[in-house]
């Protein structure tokens, strides 16, 4: 394939409304593996950059952080700057070595050893929850995204961060504002750049608030640890702080809600998957990670070469952009046997739903909690699902989100 073909014919890659009539261009995808795995395209704002759509150049171009750096910008939404506001960056945005000094503040309460003692606790959240639709009638009508995937994740690191439980409908809110920013029912009339920026006034006010109290009287949550944190000579800087704590909730959100609420409906469309795993609760911990490869969250975050190098044969320029598409690298054939069957009995597994590398995902291993314990408590209860209407899509091209997800469940009756 021509780079001039490549790039008419490849719109859709960056276009957000063909995400959400659409979904997720897997056929462009495949052909870019095949033909052009790296590929140089024209994105909708005229700039030029690399597509990078086969596993293991993903994983080349994520374990060299040097050469590939983040968050110039971001994602491919956003011009190098991030947008008019100078903001302190994110640990998504951070390069070594400074990227690991901010991460190690909280990093040990994410591995699971560290999330072994909030294990009880995320349970009973989720069970809450679950409880919600899980009792009266056997029979009910639900928008399963509504009132499943997406209150757990927002309650979980609400509960996490420190936040009263009577705030967690505001940050989930504010994160439908920040990480659907481009979605119209979630702008309330006002541009993408507007909503971005008056959610996240609203949410940094709430932090400055939360820290000062935490600073005063610390507990063991996360904004306690954020402005307790000892940087060597320094402690973290107020609109740091701010910023740790909107990507912890934008980070852990969107994403969560999207693979739970993708993977019921993976089971929808392959019931005897469900079946299967109704049968067997050993294929629980095989299923989330199928679950995570078939729904792919994020689909893609950029780097930015720092000098001149080779990828998969293509010459890549000091200052290029890249753009890591890890759905594709979810159904790449040279690693999945497959890959376009959803078996919750895949292994060995080596998705790239969290990325890998230097920024791989924080958050990893609540997720992953977060997913067992929904589908633990559901498998045994839910007799029969189907949907009801048509899902509605998020409107993005860096997440991809389902919004609505109209349901009707018959339960069986409780032990
Ligand atoms: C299914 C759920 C999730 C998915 C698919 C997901 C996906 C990702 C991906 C692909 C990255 C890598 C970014 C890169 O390489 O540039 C990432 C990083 C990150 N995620 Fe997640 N995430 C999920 C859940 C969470 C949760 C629950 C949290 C927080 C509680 C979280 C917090 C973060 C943070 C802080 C980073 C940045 C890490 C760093 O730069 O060192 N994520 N995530």
């Amino acid at each position: 394939m021509s780079q001039a073909l490549a790039a008419a014919e490849m719109p859709r890659l960056l276009d957000p409304q063909s995400y959400q009539d659409l979904g997720y261009p897997h056929e462009q995808w495949q052909r870019l593996r095949e033909e052009a795995p790296v590929a140089r395209l024209v994105a909708p704002d005229g700039r030029d950059y690399w597509a990078v759509t086969r596993h293991a150049d993903i994983v080349e171009v994520s374990r060299q952080p040097r050469r590939f750096e983040s968050g110039k910008p971001l994602n491919m939404e956003l011009s190098r700057d991030g947008g008019q506001v100078q903001l302190p960056p994110t640990v998504l945005d951070m390069n070594p070595p400074v990227h690991g000094i901010y991460r190690q503040i909280i990093s040990r309460r994410f591995t699971p050893r560290g999330l072994r003692r909030v294990y009880r606790d995320v349970e009973d959240l989720a069970l809450e929850v679950l409880d919600e639709v899980t009792t009266g009638d056997a029979f009910a009508e639900i928008d399963f995204v509504e009132k499943l995937s997406a209150p757990i994740p927002i309650a979980v690191i609400g509960w996490m961060l420190g936040v009263p439980r009577p705030d967690w409908p505001r940050l989930f809110d504010w994160t439908n504002q920040t990480a659907g920013a481009g979605d119209p029912e979630y702008q309330q009339g006002r541009s993408q750049q507007e909503t971005t920026e008056a959610a996240r006034i609203e949410i940094f006010e709430y932090f400055d608030d939360l820290a000062r109290r935490r600073r005063e009287q610390p507990e063991d949550d996360l904004v306690s640890a954020l402005v307790h944190a000892d940087l060597g000579d320094r402690s973290m800087s107020v609109p740091e702080m701010l910023m740790y704590s909107l990507v912890l909730v934008a980070g852990g959100n969107e994403t969560t809600r999207n693979a739970t609420s993708g993977g019921m409906l993976a089971f929808i469309e392959n019931p005897d998957q469900w079946a299967a795993l109704c049968d067997d609760p050993e294929l629980l911990k095989p299923a989330v990670e199928e679950v995570l490869r078939w729904t792919t969250p994020v689909i893609h975050f950029t780097r930015r070469a720092t000098e001149s190098c080779e990828l998969h044969g293509q010459k890549i320029r000091e200052g290029d952009l890249a753009a890591l598409f890890y759905p594709s690298a979810n159904r790449d054939e040279a690693v999945f046997d497959d890959p376009y069957s959803f078996r919750i009995d895949r292994a060995p597994n080596r998705h790239l739903a969290f990325g890998v590398g230097e920024h791989f995902c924080l958050g990893a291993h609540v997720a992953r909690l977060e997913l067992e314990v929904i589908y633990r408590h559901l498998a045994p209860r839910l007799e029969h699902i189907e949907l009801t209407g048509p899902i509605e899509r998020l409107r993005s091209v860096t997440l991809g989100g389902i919004k609505h997800m109209p349901v009707r469940y018959k339960l069986r009756p409780a032990a």
